[in-house]
């Protein structure tokens, strides 16, 4: 290729990484998108090719280094999203941590998610994980499916948010569903020392089977994709109305750029998404940034400047 053209693509990819980039949880982000927690991001292997593929970072599946019940989880997809039955990752404290530090040292941005069954508990995994040394961590916490339903209590998150913060320096960002109490929920995180919020975790849902006469996943399980994203809006929306300034990761349906920039309007700093690459269907990212960038190139704006509240 001549060098011309050469000098002026490699222009081209800088100027659309500029428009990209966005600075959240202490790190500056090639792209808003990041992988969120699930079992894609259960292990090395899998947040290598998430982040390879594009990804702003990734956030781990929830490390949980107690014994969980053998129960069998379930995932069932129909037209407005998905159920999942998951609990949180199997893999030991060892095997993460080992993970975790080849991760650091080859430049992958992650985000471990953590959580534990006392606070006491999270605190000490929590110091466990930052010590590897990547800025962010995120707490899992909110999980609606996990059967410890008083863990929604905001005196409970208050209560896991304050064991983690005295132990650790590291930008945390606190899981929440988009449910009722969320406003009590986040004010008692950032009373204790959270920096962020990620705002949702799957929503508290089932289905029922009218062929076997049963519920869909056996019961209560957690609903993500395109259906909770105008709720996880209106959340996210009304949390900035009363008053919350503190950064917040949009998380919940996106399958699209446009879905993002719905996120960056009503005041989120970066998105994360789930469903969309079930499967592994890391190559989705690629074409996702490509239609934002060009929105960003069309309308003379950046990620940045739509964080500021700059209008396009
Ligand atoms: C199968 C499955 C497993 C998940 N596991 C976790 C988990 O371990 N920890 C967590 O914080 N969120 C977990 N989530 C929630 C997602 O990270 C995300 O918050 C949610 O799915 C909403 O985003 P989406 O609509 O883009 O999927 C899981 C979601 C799914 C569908």
């Amino acid at each position: 290729m001549p060098d011309g053209h050469k000098i002026s693509r490699d222009h081209a990819l800088e100027a659309a990484e500029s428009r990209l980039t966005t600075s959240v949880l202490g790190m500056t982000l090639r792209n808003p998108l990041i992988v969120a927690s699930g079992p894609i991001t259960d292990g090395e292997e899998r947040i290598r090719r998430a982040f390879k593929a594009g990804a702003g970072a990734v956030v781990s599946k929830t490390i949980f280094v107690e014994e969980q019940p053998r129960i069998l989880e379930r995932t069932a997809l129909f037209g407005a999203g998905m159920l999942n039955t998951t609990l949180y990752s199997r893999r030991s404290l060892d095997a993460w941590r080992n993970a975790l530090r080849r991760l650091k040292e080859d430049g992958v941005a992650v985000i471990p998610n953590v959580h534990a069954s006392t606070p006491d508990k999270l605190g000490a995994l929590a110091e466990q994980i930052a010590e590897i040394g990547f800025p962010a961590m995120e707490l899992g916490i909110a999980c609606p499916h996990d059967s410890g339903h008083e863990r929604a209590a905001p005196s409970v998150i208050a209560q896991y948010v304050a064991s983690v913060r005295r132990r650790v320096s590291a930008t945390i960002t606190v899981k929440l569903g988009a449910s009722e109490g969320l406003y009590s929920q986040a004010s008692a995180a950032i009373d204790e020392g959270a920096d962020a919020l990620s705002i949702s975790d799957t929503l508290p849902a089932l289905l029922v089977d009218t062929d076997r006469w049963q519920l869909v996943c056996s019961g209560l399980a957690g609903y993500s994709g395109a259906g909770i994203k105008p709720i996880v809006l209106n959340a996210i929306y009304n949390l900035r109305s009363s008053g919350i300034t503190c950064p917040i990761i949009g998380i919940g349906g996106i399958e699209t750029a446009d879905d993002i920039l719905q996120y960056l309007y009503v005041g989120a700093c970066a998105v994360q998404a789930y469903t969309i690459f079930n499967g592994s269907r890391f190559e989705k990212i690629s074409k996702i940034s490509r239609v934002l960038d060009h929105w960003l190139m069309t309308k003379q704006t950046s990620v940045e400047r739509l964080v500021l509240g700059n209008r396009p």
